[in-house]
């Protein structure tokens, strides 16, 4: 069967069965059937070099990964009310790696799992239901959890205790003004949001955020930035929630997580995507009297959430992201790519701005430099032209018009001067679109 017909015959079996408006990356989907390391083949054998998939984290299909989970498999899989050291294990070397008193742990399966949870545990500490988070943002699918995205909004009614404050932006802060004092703006957003939420009736329960705002379109902020909210938040008897999800596991290279490169310490730390490199495991992660408080007075149980093959997948891809040492790897091979980029943006006008850290980084694309007005049907021509040429990426931002780049970690030089040659190539030959 041609490939085409094949691809055809997908999208309407998909319809038939998974309903329509299932969304496909690409305007001519991907049929993947193969990953290994950095790269992806399709049904027709072609080769792709994913530089865009953050869950298999240390590479698709690493086997010491796929070892684990088989083996385990073949041994015991149950759940957290049976007596397992695996799940302690995992949780101590998780630990490790976070900073006092982030010392406890509650495993779950997704990343809205993690979410849901932290915000039902801000609820029990606090005694309130006021919840913060910015306006251009996504922290999962649940019911509680999607209140907070302005951007995939269930139907019906928005939840009357969520406030919002703008998404940071630093190609265009916030009042024009940049660097820390784009912070203190953010930080008083947050507190008049705060106020409003105390007046509501409702209470200041908890600001939740991604230290890295990576949905928001990872906006490059001076160091301190996130201190004056941090301060804020804390000075209201709120919990501050740090959405890990994207940021952690040491993508961003100098950092293994998102709160640590923003120089915050928050309460509650959620964890999900990157953590089993494909197998659905999530994780919150906050102090032992935050627990203890929840615990006492809530109860929490998730069939598999902490189940002895998730552990196992979530240990070996830890493990493995240490030893291969792919933090520094993220560092090295993050800045030279993002050097590549600024090279180009010498070259190619529509390149408004180049921003990221380890292996988070990209492009914002403009259709004028002094105006900044977005090239959002630029941006998505762009990573379909990338993907017909054998590279994948996607685009995001608050005006979606940022490239964005989330590798896997074991990405080399080698890989990042394809990707670089491919967006040259695309960048010249592909006409600017308003
Ligand atoms: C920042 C962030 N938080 C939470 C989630 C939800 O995770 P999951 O899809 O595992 O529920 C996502 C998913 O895209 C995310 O990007």
């Amino acid at each position: 069967m041609p490939q085409s017909d094949s691809i055809q015959h997908l999208l309407d079996r998909r319809k038939q069965w998974l309903g329509p408006n299932v969304a496909t990356f690409y305007d001519e989907p991907v049929h993947i059937v193969k990953g290994e390391g950095v790269w992806l083949w399709d049904a027709a054998g072609r080769k792709y070099l994913d530089c865009y998939n953050n869950v298999p984290h240390v590479g698709h299909c690493h086997p010491k990964v796929v070892e684990a989970i088989c083996k385990q498999a073949s041994t015991l899989n149950t759940h957290t009310r049976y007596l397992h050291e695996l799940v302690l294990d995992y949780i101590e070397r998780l630990t490790a790696t976070m900073d006092q008193p982030l010392r406890s742990a509650v495993m779950t399966c997704t990343g809205t799992e993690a979410n849901d949870l932290a915000l039902r545990m801000a609820r029990s500490v606090t005694g309130k239901t006021g919840i913060i988070a910015t306006d251009h943002t996504y922290h999962g699918n649940s019911l509680a959890v999607s209140q907070l995205s302005t951007t995939s909004r269930p139907a019906g009614p928005a939840f009357d205790n969520v406030r919002f404050v703008p998404a940071p932006d630093s190609y265009r802060p916030l009042g024009g003004e940049a660097g820390l004092a784009h912070g203190i703006r953010f930080a008083e957003a947050v507190q008049r949001q705060i106020d409003d939420l105390e007046k509501s009736g409702h209470g200041f329960s908890a600001m939740m955020l991604c230290p890295y705002f990576a949905n928001e379109g990872f906006p490059d902020l001076v160091e301190g930035w996130l201190k004056p909210t941090a301060e804020v938040v804390k000075r209201a008897g709120g919990i501050l929630i740090a959405d890990e999800i994207q940021p952690g596991f040491g993508r961003l290279g100098s950092h293994m997580w998102g709160y640590q490169q923003a120089g915050i310490l928050p309460d509650i730390v959620t964890l999900g995507k990157p953590m089993g490199n494909g197998h659905p495991v999530g994780a919150l992660v906050t102090s032992p009297e935050i627990l203890g408080q929840f615990r006492g007075t809530s109860k929490y149980f998730n069939t598999f959430g902490g189940n002895p093959v998730s552990c196992a997948a979530a240990m070996a891809t830890l493990k493995v992201l240490q030893d291969e040492k792919l933090m520094q790897n993220a560092e090295r091979v993050g800045a030279f790519a993002k050097a590549g980029l600024q090279k180009l943006s010498l070259k190619h006008e529509v390149i408004g701005d180049v921003r990221g850290l380890g292996f988070f980084f990209g492009i914002e694309l403009v259709l004028d430099r002094k105006s900044k007005a977005p090239a959002t049907a630029y941006a998505k021509r762009i990573a379909n032209a990338m993907r017909e040429r054998g590279v994948l990426m996607s685009f995001i931002g608050i005006h979606y018009n940022v490239l964005k780049m989330r590798p896997p970690m074991p990405f080399g030089i080698e890989h990042a001067d394809l990707m670089l040659s491919a967006l040259d190539d695309a960048l010249t030959t592909e006409p600017v679109l308003a």
